[in-house]
């Protein structure tokens, strides 16, 4: 008889394998220590991308909102990366001849999209949804740092399992108001617990289950 995993009962298995070797002997402790370091979860390394695309420049100084490139972000679990016809709304006006925007007009021509090195990635047994977060007052700052500072991407919080239950056994201080979702400065103010317990109650949030492993490993 040929037995087929569902797809939920693969993520588990892979779990189980990656745990239990992980348990398998004092070596794999080392092995665990390497894993969660700056190195592997990538926190310091601004990869080399095709153009030097600027955060600090577009989002920063020029002020663009997150959500004119990311648009899918409220509405969907990716934020999805900026077609080149996005880039050509202002760069078929300004830096027209630019060497550093050569890759972008090519990619234009082609009709082939512009290949980033992605920053910011989770193993792939690991379940995320941004429009969820989004819709309950969690800011792009609270999970991808000061992006409007950064002149090349990188990932300024490691995504360890850690990083993702600190927040979901107490949401409430981490919450923000819908209008400031994309505002990198917005600071919590001294009432943030009563603050973010009223977003909390008026959001929904459902307590006590989001440390659940079925939340993210599904
Ligand atoms: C709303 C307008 C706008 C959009 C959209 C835009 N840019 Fe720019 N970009 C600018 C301006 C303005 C400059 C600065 C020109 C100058 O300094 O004289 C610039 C400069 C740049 C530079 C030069 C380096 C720097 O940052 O100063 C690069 C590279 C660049 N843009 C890439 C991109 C890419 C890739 C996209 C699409 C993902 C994009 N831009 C979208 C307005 C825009
Ligand atoms: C003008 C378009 C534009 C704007 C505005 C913009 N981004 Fe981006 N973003 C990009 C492009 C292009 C990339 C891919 C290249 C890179 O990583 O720098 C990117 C990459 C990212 C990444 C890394 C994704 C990954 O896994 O590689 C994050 C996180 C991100 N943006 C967040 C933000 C946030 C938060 C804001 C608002 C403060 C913002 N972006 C505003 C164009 C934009
Ligand atoms: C709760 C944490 C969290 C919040 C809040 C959040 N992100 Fe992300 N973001 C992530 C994680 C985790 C990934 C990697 C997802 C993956 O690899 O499946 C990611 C990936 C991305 C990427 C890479 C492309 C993609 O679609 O996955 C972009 C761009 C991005 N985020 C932009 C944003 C913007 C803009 C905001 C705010 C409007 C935001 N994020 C809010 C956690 C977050
Ligand atoms: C700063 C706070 C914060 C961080 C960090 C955070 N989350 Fe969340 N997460 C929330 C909130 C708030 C909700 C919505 C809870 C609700 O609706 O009751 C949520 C919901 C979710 C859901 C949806 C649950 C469902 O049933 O639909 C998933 C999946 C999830 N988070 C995964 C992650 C992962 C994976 C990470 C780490 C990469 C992460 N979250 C980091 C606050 C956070
Ligand atoms: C809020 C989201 C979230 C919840 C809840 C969660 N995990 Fe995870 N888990 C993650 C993330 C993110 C990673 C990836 C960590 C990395 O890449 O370093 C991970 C990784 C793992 C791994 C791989 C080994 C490791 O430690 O890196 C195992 C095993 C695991 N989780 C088991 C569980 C179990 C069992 C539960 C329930 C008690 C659980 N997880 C609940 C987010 C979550």
């Amino acid at each position: 008889m040929v037995q087929n995993f569902s797809p939920v009962a693969d993520t588990w298995l892979r779990l189980f394998l990656i745990g239990g070797l992980s348990l398998a002997g004092g070596s794999m402790i080392a092995v665990i220590g390497f894993a969660r370091s700056a190195y592997m979860t990538d926190t310091d390394t601004r990869p080399h991308q095709p153009v030097p695309f600027s955060h600090r420049h577009h989002a920063g100084e020029l002020g663009i909102d997150c959500r004119y490139c990311h648009s899918n972000v409220e509405t969907g679990p990716q934020a999805g990366l900026p077609p080149t016809e996005t880039c050509m709304t202002c760069h078929s006006q300004i830096w027209t001849n630019a060497t550093m925007l050569e890759p972008v007009r090519k990619s234009l021509a082609m009709n082939t999209p512009i290949e980033w090195t992605r920053v910011a990635k989770l193993p792939d047994y690991v379940f995320f949804r941004h429009d969820i977060h989004i819709a309950k007052g969690v800011g792009c700052e609270s999970c991808h740092g000061r992006i409007d500072q950064m002149a090349l991407t990188y990932r300024a919080k490691a995504f360890t399992m850690q990083f993702c239950i600190d927040c979901h056994r107490d949401p409430g201080p981490h919450l923000r108001p819908q209008d400031h979702i994309t505002d990198m400065a917005w600071q919590p103010s001294p009432r943030a617990r009563k603050e973010g317990e009223e977003i909390a109650a008026h959001e929904g949030i459902r307590f006590g289950e989001l440390t659940h492993c079925y939340v993210c490993h599904r």
